[in-house]
């Protein structure tokens, strides 16, 4: 008998349902995890009385020696025909222990286990995220230093608005990943709780010291309060799934800038061989391919999360079985967002910005208009005269065809008379730039030393 509940059950299960029914192709990967909590609740059970030491030190070694062993050689796993993760420990454990893997089930349920492994398997994997996500902000912060100074148009309803530079905005993404990261951190705080000795919902019979069961685990929060709770709480499982979604929307926002910034229409930067694709028809072609992968899987990351919502509502108290789906949803959010992660990280490290280019669309298109009217503002004028007056301006540079700096000097003279200053030097890019340099702005200036800011705070992010 595979199953761990066959006993009032003369029939066995349609074949159909069976696979239907099975979670260990996706839930082996909490082996290590279903293993640690095994071992841990060996030794509660001892404590306990439950289990004779000599019991616990023989279950603790063959549970650790099995660990060992499938980590060396994954095919009894791969060729197990168990129902759960749990089923293939216990059976796998019987091998090794006999009839004493019987009694490690003893007040323990496969729902307050599950839940346990779960959250171990989030303690330990999290992290590499966390991880991710400082390599990628670092390579931001380093693409922000060599572009500090670079001038790049900046954009509102993705019409030219103002001069920016292109450290600027890859420190916009930094601030994005800096809240992603905290949100990370946030939940696996927020869930760092022990469901062990929980149940199956209404906790154990037997005196398991619960305190001391959180604290072997490595739960710095304890255990759970509400056996109830325990076994059903998938918070921790949303959370992360919004979090990751949140990341990638980031990603395909930062995706999206730089696809366009490549187009032969905006022509700002190019992305190098190593994330670029051919076309196997047009040969002229160069796609930023990697980008567009990172966008797209968004979509999955999104869907996962909607799922895991609508899998969790309504829901009635405790565990039910539709909870088996969380880990699929999971795990595919947890791997697509670190994969976009790195993947985004070696698009950073591969992105080239044409200085040229980017100055020329600068220089065109009256980015300078604000900057005029400002000029304006300093010599007495109200702000909103100063802005219908440079608005009638920019109509007569248009109907010429020229920019702001090219106005005739009698022109300028009749629309500015207050204006003594050299409007092409006042206008110049470098000079729009530089002004912006409150906490906040874009100037070179500013954008150097918040780059040497994010430097120092990234390396608390270890
Ligand atoms: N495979 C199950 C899951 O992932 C484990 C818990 C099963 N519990 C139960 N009462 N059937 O949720």
């Amino acid at each position: 008998m595979s199953q761990l509940w066959g006993g009032r059950f003369e029939g066995g299960l349609d074949p159909a349902f069976d696979s239907f029914n099975r979670s260990l192709p996706f839930d082996r990967r909490l082996l290590r995890d279903d293993i640690a909590g095994s071992l841990a609740w060996a030794g509660a059970l001892g404590e306990a009385g439950v289990l004779t030491d000599g019991e616990v030190a023989q279950l603790t070694s063959a549970l650790e020696e099995l660990g060992r062993d499938i980590a060396t050689d994954p095919a009894p796993l791969d060729a197990s025909e168990a129902e759960d993760v749990h089923s293939f420990v216990e059976g796998a454990l019987a091998q090794r222990v006999g009839e004493l893997a019987k009694k490690l089930h003893t007040g323990r349920s496969r729902n307050d286990q599950v839940a346990t492994d779960l959250k171990l398997f989030l303690k330990r994997t999290v992290p590499d995220l966390i991880g991710a996500l400082a390599d990628l902000a670092g390579a931001l912060v380093e693409l922000a230093e060599k572009t500090a100074g670079l001038p790049l148009p900046g954009y509102t309803h993705l019409q030219r608005a103002q001069p920016i530079t292109a450290g600027h905005h890859a420190l916009a993404y930094v601030e994005m990943l800096a809240r992603d990261r905290s949100r990370l951190v946030d939940a696996m705080r927020r869930m760092d709780t022990s469901p062990l000795g929980a149940g199956a919902l209404a906790g154990t019979a037997f005196p398991v010291d619960r305190e001391a069961l959180a604290a072997s685990l490595g739960f710095a929060g304890g255990p759970t309060r509400n056996s109830l709770d325990a076994v059903s709480d998938r918070d921790h499982v949303l959370e992360l799934t919004f979090t990751c979604s949140v990341i990638l929307v980031h990603l395909s926002r930062l995706a999206e800038d730089w696809i366009f910034f490549a187009s032969q229409e905006a022509g700002f930067l190019m992305f190098t061989d190593a994330v670029s694709t051919g076309s196997s028809l047009m040969p002229q072609k160069r796609n930023p391919d990697a980008m567009e992968l990172v966008r797209g899987k968004t979509g999955r990351v999104v869907g996962a999360l909607t799922g895991l919502l609508v899998l969790c509502k309504g829901l009635p108290l405790a565990y039910d079985k539709d909870l088996q789906e969380d880990k699929e949803a999971l795990f595919g959010a947890l791997d697509t967002t670190l994969a976009c992660t790195r993947v985004t990280a070696i698009c950073v490290r591969n992105v080239e910005y044409d200085a040229e280019r980017c100055r020329a669309a600068c220089a065109v298109g009256y980015l300078d208009a604000t900057d005029l009217a400002d000029l304006l503002v300093n010599a007495g004028v109200p702000f909103r005269d100063a802005h219908a007056r440079v608005g009638t301006a920019v109509r007569e540079a248009v109907k010429r065809g020229i920019e702001l700096t090219e106005l005739s000097e009698e022109l300028q003279r009749e629309l500015f008379p207050e204006l003594e200053v050299d409007l092409s030097a006042a206008l110049a890019t470098e000079a729009v730039l530089a002004r912006r340099s409150t906490i906040g702005g874009t100037a070179p200036d500013r954008v150097r030393a918040e780059a040497l800011a994010w430097k120092q705070e990234l390396a608390s992010w270890k």
